[in-house]
C-alpha cells in the first residue's frame, strides 16, 4: 500500500485504513487498495512542500518550464498505458481517457512555454527618476483536490500550472481514481520534478478536509460537486486561504429551428452520453424549438439506443459505466422524479440488460421530453447519461430556459442565423458558450470555469490559470537620490 508520494519516497499512511478501488464496468475486478491518510500524513506532506518551495520558488522559471516540458513528452509517451489504467478505474471508454491524458500533454507544453512568459507590467511612475513595475510571485503550498471524472487532465490543469509559477503541490486525488494518481505522480518524477515538490495523498473527504485546514497550505484548488466546494469556500474564508472552485454544471444545448439538425443531433449524443453524461460540462439539457422537436428527438431515440455499452477497454464500447453504486443510486431517484414529475421518458430509464454488462454500474442512455422549467430534473446536476428536452418557439424563450439554472459553466447554441448567433454570446450565463459545437469540448489552452454556482470568478487552463497560482509584486523604484513623497510632491 505505499501509494502516498511524500518528500520524493513512495510511502504508505500511518493509519492502517484503506479503500479498494473497483472497476466500475465490473465490480469482480479489484484493482487494488489504497491508504486512507491520516492528518499527520497530510501534516509531513505540506511541511515536506513547505521545505521544497525556498528551492522550487527559486529556480528560474524556465528550468522549471524544461522539466515540465519533459512531462509532456512522458504523459505523450505513456498515453496508451496510462489510458488503459483510467479506464480500468472510471469506466470510459479508453478514445476519451486518451483524449484525457492528451490535455495533460498540452498543458505541460503550454504551461512550459508560459515559464518564459509569464509578463509582469511597468508603467511610468508620476514622479521624476522613479520607475513602477509589478510581477507574478508564487505564493507557496498549493492544496489540489480533484474528481474522477477527469483524472488527469483536470488534476494537469491545477498542477502544471501551479508547478510552472513556482508553487508546491499536496494534491489528493479522488477516492475513485487513485491509480491514476499514482501513475501520474511516476512520470511527473521521471521527469524530474525534485522531491518534495509535488506530493500524493490518497484518501477520502476527510484527507481533503486535512489539507483545507493545514496552515501551511496557502491556497486550495478545488474540482467537485458544489456542496463540498461551498463548504470548502465557507473554511477558506474563515482560515484567509485563497481557494479556486470548480463545480457543478446543469448545462443547455439550444436548438434554433435554422440549425443544421444533423450536427445537432451529433452534437447532443456527444454532450449528453459521452462520459456517460459525467462531465461537469455535459449536456443535460436540450432546448428544440417547436418546428425541429419531433424531429430531432426521434432520431435521437434511434442513435442513442444504439449506442454500445460495456467496459471502456473495448474498442468497440461506446458508452461506459458510471463510476460506482452511489451514482447509480442518485441517478436512478433523478429518473423517479422525472417520472412522477410528470416529464414523458421517450427512451432508457433503466439499468442496462445488455450483454457484457451484468457486472458494471450501466445506465442505459435515457431521454425525457416535456420537461418544464420547475420540475426537478430541469434545475439539479444528475450527473449520469440522462438528456432532459424543454421547448420553445422563440429565441428569447429558448435563452430563458438556458439561464434558468443556479449553475452557469457551459452552453451552446445550433444556429446559422448570425443574430441569434451574437445574441446568444452575450446573452447565455456561462463561462463558456460553444456556436454550432456541444457543451463539451473545451481546449486546454484557453479560459475554463462558470459563473453562478458553478464556480468563484476563477478561471482554469491558459493564461488566467496564472492568475489563480500567483500573485502579484509591485515594485517602485526611485533613483532621484531624493525623498519624493507620491500624490504630494508633485502636485
Ligand atoms: C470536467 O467535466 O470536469 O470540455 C472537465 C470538456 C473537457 C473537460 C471537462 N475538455 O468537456
Amino acid at each position: 500500500m505505499n501509494k502516498n508520494y511524500i518528500n520524493g519516497t513512495w510511502r504508505t499512511s500511518g493509519l492502517n485504513e484503506s479503500f479498494k478501488n473497483i472497476n466500475p464496468a465490473d465490480t469482480r475486478d479489484v484493482i487494488g487498495d489504497y491508504p486512507v491518510s491520516s492528518e499527520s500524513d497530510v501534516n509531513e506532506a505540506a511541511v515536506t512542500a513547505l521545505e521544497a518551495f525556498r528551492s522550487w520558488s527559486r529556480m528560474p522559471a524556465p528550468k522549471r518550464g524544461d522539466i515540465l516540458r519533459k512531462a509532456g513528452d512522458i504523459f505523450a509517451r505513456e498515453k496508451k498505458e496510462l489510458a488503459k489504467i483510467m479506464t480500468r478505474e472510471m469506466g470510459k471508454p479508453t478514445f476519451e481517457t486518451e483524449g484525457d491524458v492528451q490535455e495533460a500533454i498540452d498543458t505541460c507544453y503550454y504551461a512550459a512555454t508560459e515559464t518564459r512568459r509569464l509578463f509582469g507590467h511597468n508603467a511610468p511612475s508620476e514622479m521624476n527618476e522613479k520607475m513602477n513595475l509589478s510581477f507574478r510571485m508564487p505564493i507557496g503550498v498549493c492544496g489540489i483536490i480533484t474528481a474522477w471524472n477527469f483524472p488527469v487532465a483536470v488534476p494537469s490543469w491545477k498542477i502544471i500550472p501551479a508547478l510552472a509559477a513556482g508553487n508546491t503541490v499536496v494534491w489528493k486525488p479522488s477516492e475513485d481514481a487513485p491509480a491514476s494518481g499514482v501513475r501520474f505522480i511516476e512520470l511527473m518524477e521521471e521527469a524530474g520534478l525534485p522531491a518534495g515538490v509535488l506530493n500524493l495523498v490518497q484518501g477520502k473527504g476527510e484527507t481533503g478536509s486535512y489539507i483545507v485546514e493545514h496552515p501551511d497550505i496557502k491556497l486550495i484548488g478545488f474540482t467537485g460537486s458544489t456542496e463540498t466546494g461551498n463548504q470548502i469556500a465557507a473554511r477558506c474564508g474563515a482560515l484567509g486561504k485563497k481557494v479556486s472552485l470548480e463545480m457543478g454544471g446543469k448545462n443547455a444545448q439550444i436548438v434554433m429551428g435554422d440549425a443544421n439538425l444533423e450536427i445537432a443531433i451529433d452534437g447532443a449524443l456527444w454532450g449528453a452520453y459521452g462520459t456517460t453524461g459525467q462531465r461537469c460540462t455535459a449536456t443535460s439539457r436540450l432546448l428544440l424549438h417547436d418546428s425541429v422537436h419531433d424531429e430531432v428527438v426521434s432520431k435521437l431515440k434511434e442513435r442513442a439506443t444504439k449506442l454500445r455499452l460495456g467496459s471502456g477497454l473495448e474498442s468497440s464500447t461506446e458508452m461506459g459505466p458510471v463510476i460506482n453504486q452511489k451514482a447509480v443510486d442518485k441517478i436512478m431517484k433523478y429518473i423517479e422524479i422525472g417520472k412522477q414529475e410528470g416529464a414523458t421518458l421517450e427512451f432508457g430509464g433503466s439499468r442496462s440488460t445488455a450483454p457484457g454488462t451484468e457486472n458494471g454500474y450501466f445506465i442505459e442512455p435515457t431521454l425525457f421530453t416535456d420537461v418544464t422549467a420547475d420540475m426537478t430534473i430541469f434545475k439539479e446536476e444528475i450527473f449520469g447519461p440522462v438528456l432532459s428536452v424543454s421547448r420553445f418557439s422563440t429565441y428569447e424563450e429558448a435563452v430563458e430556459l438556458a439561464n434558468g439554472t443556479r449553475y452557469g459553466l457551459s452552453s451552446s447554441i445550433y444556429t446559422n442565423n448570425v443574430r441569434d448567433t451574437w445574441r446568444a454570446v452575450r446573452d447565455l450565463e456561462a463561462g463558456i458558450t460553444y456556436i454550432n459545437a456541444p457543451t463539451i469540448g473545451a481546449e486546454a489552452h484557453m479560459p475554463f470555469g462558470g459563473i453562478k454556482g458553478t464556480g468563484n470568478g476563477h478561471r482554469e487552463g491558459g493564461w488566467t490559470a496564472f492568475d489563480i497560482f500567483t500573485e502579484w509584486k509591485t515594485v517602485y523604484i526611485d533613483y532621484s537620490d531624493s525623498l519624493q513623497r507620491a500624490q504630494i510632491d508633485n502636485y
